[in-house]
């Protein structure tokens, strides 16, 4: 059972539109636990993540997004990180030791996910081939803080969810 002194903490990481948010949430509420997602608390003490990036460029946002992840594993709980956060070596330090589930996506699901999404590193041209493209730079990392996998191309997301809870109900 989880107490103060033993948070639940699961973290969930993973390319751009593969759930993080809509599947988090869903485990946080199946688990009991408060649900927090990085990019929201960053929004709220911040502003739109379009206006930081091109006020501030991507180097501050990972500044910010870092602190928010340390803030949030101090507290426990679900907690779904933008898809770029593992590209920062201090937050995936921050993740280590802790339950760490990479969500997946086929590019082919990921196209309906993405339309009319205000991403920065989509806009322009080809989002879809932006979003190989950086899926494929940050693999490594996924695979380097995840302590299991879970893809959410075809299955309903309460599904995906269910699954991940009984996985984390056996880890403990
Ligand atoms: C980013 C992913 C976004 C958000 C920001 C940068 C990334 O979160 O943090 O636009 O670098 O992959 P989602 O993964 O929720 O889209």
């Amino acid at each position: 059972m989880t107490s103060a002194a033993d948070p639940l903490t699961l973290v969930l990481v993973g390319p751009m539109a593969a759930g993080k948010t809509s599947v988090g949430r869903r485990v946080a509420r199946r688990l009991g636990v408060e649900f927090v997602d990085t990019d929201k608390r960053i929004v709220a003490a911040h502003g739109p993540i379009p206006s930081i990036f091109a006020d501030h460029g991507e180097p501050h946002f990972r500044d910010l997004e870092r602190r928010a992840v340390a803030d949030a594993i101090s507290e426990g709980g679900v907690i779904s990180l933008g898809g770029g956060a593992v590209t920062d070596a201090v937050t995936r330090e921050l993740l280590r030791g802790h339950s760490v589930v990479f969500l997946t996506v086929s590019a082919e699901a990921v196209a309906d996910r993405l339309r009319g999404s205000n991403r920065p590193l989509l806009s322009g041209e080809d989002p879809i081939e932006r979003w190989k493209r950086i899926f494929d730079e940050r693999r490594g990392w996924y695979a380097e803080v995840a302590s299991a996998t879970f893809d959410t191309s075809r299955r309903p997301m309460q599904k995906i969810a269910d699954e991940i809870v009984a996985w984390k109900r056996e880890q403990r």
